[in-house]
């Protein structure tokens, strides 16, 4: 068989397994998404689920984070913690990006306070070649989790993810967490054809697990390349954007319905490839204000953002204003999902996080 990054054909995940449970496709999430009319501008944060709730930690006491993610009643409950105790409008899969890649048997940890350490980075041909393809059964947990949860939120739409390639990649070659992505980049310059071959292998990892979580119900995907603000627009649409659309556009092909949402972290240059890269919804930092990332984007896509998650921490009056005033910006996108910045800070208030939840539906319904 021919290698996969010469393949034509879309990964599939053939759905032998019934989807549990269509879209939520009436839901706030789905129809801002789809820049349709809501009653409240939908309101989730990134990293709702996890450390900054009490209960998460003591529910995840003693147990490796990584081994939470395969357990699928410990999943199901951490996705629901933050629906319950903030009435959010979407709750994102409790897992990780490198999930689907110790899944394929790749030697990884995520070591608390640092991320995701890989046991032997990958640089060469040899090691690139040894990445083998994901299959839907290598991840049936996966699947099972996600059936559990769409039968526990009912009316709440879960929003299923994976890393794009790039961000895979770098904790792939760098080994681990990395400021400056140097060995990512020289492997990029280097050797174009090797990094090809590398993100091509991501991408069809990356599709599976999103096609897996869309299969068992998920309403709603979203694509983290949280690193690619480290690239230049040249360098992400030659080396990167190829791969990311593949991701995207297998979606799309197998599950048309479910809306697609692509963020990253300091993205402001490239907020127009990523969402051309075949989203539906762009995902903006807190660097650029939701109105140039309209105006950048030509008014063809729904926003989600982007309160920075620090303001969490000062003054209410002050977080309230600017709450107030990244709705009234909203107002003007095609659909606008409100959101942070980037993910929850482990030491904010969950209570500040519920009032923010409270402020969005308040001033957001006509
Ligand atoms: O609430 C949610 O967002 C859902 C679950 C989720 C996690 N990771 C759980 C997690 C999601 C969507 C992710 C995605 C993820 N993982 C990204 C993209 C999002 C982003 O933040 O840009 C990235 C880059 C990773 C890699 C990763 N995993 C990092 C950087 C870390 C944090 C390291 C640390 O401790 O500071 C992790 C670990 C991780 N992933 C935790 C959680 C809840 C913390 C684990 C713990 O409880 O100790």
């Amino acid at each position: 068989m021919a290698p996969v990054w010469q393949r034509r054909s879309a990964w599939a995940c053939e759905d032998r397994e019934v989807t549990s449970a269509p879209p939520l496709t009436d839901s706030t999430l789905v129809r801002a998404a789809r820049q349709q009319a809501v009653s409240h501008t939908p309101v989730w944060f990134m990293r709702q689920a996890g450390r900054s709730l009490p209960e998460y930690r003591e529910l995840r006491e003693g147990t490796n984070m990584l081994e939470s993610c395969r357990q699928p009643e410990m999943v199901t409950e951490i996705t629901l913690q933050p629906v319950r105790r903030h009435g959010v409008d979407a709750a994102i899969f409790f897992s990780d990006i490198v999930v689907p890649l110790q899944a394929v048997g790749i030697d990884l940890d995520i070591v608390a306070g640092t991320g995701p350490v890989i046991a032997e980075p990958i640089r060469t041909r040899a090691e690139v070649e040894r990445i083998p393809e994901l299959h839907p059964d290598q991840i049936s947990d996966i699947a099972e989790s996600v059936r559990l949860l769409v039968g526990e939120l009912g009316e709440t739409p879960l929003i299923g993810f994976a890393g794009a390639p790039f961000t895979l990649a770098s904790y792939l070659v760098e080994g681990g967490p990395s400021k400056n992505h140097e060995r990512t980049k020289a492997l990029m310059h280097g050797d174009p054809e090797l990094w090809s071959d590398l993100c091509a292998r991501l991408a069809q990892i990356s599709s599976i697990f999103l096609q897996v979580q869309a299969g068992a119900g998920a309403s709603a995907i979203q694509l983290f390349d949280s690193w690619a603000g480290h690239l230049s627009r040249a360098d992400y649409l030659r080396h990167v954007e190829p791969h990311s659309r593949r991701v995207l556009g297998d979606l799309a092909e197998h599950h048309p319905d479910l809306p697609r949402i692509h963020f990253g972290v300091g993205t402001g240059e490239l907020l127009v490839p990523m969402a051309d890269a075949g989203a539906d919804v762009i995902g903006v930092d807190y660097r650029v204000s939701l109105t140039d990332a309209v105006e950048r984007t030509g008014g063809r896509y729904a926003v989600q953002g982007n309160l920075d998650p620090a303001l969490l921490f000062a003054p209410w009056e002050a977080l309230e204003a600017r709450v107030r005033e990244i709705v009234e910006e909203g107002r003007q996108a095609p659909g606008h999902i409100f959101n942070l910045g980037h993910g929850v800070l482990p030491s904010t208030d969950p209570e500040v996080l519920t009032r923010v939840v409270e402020l969005v539906h308040e001033v957001s319904a006509p």
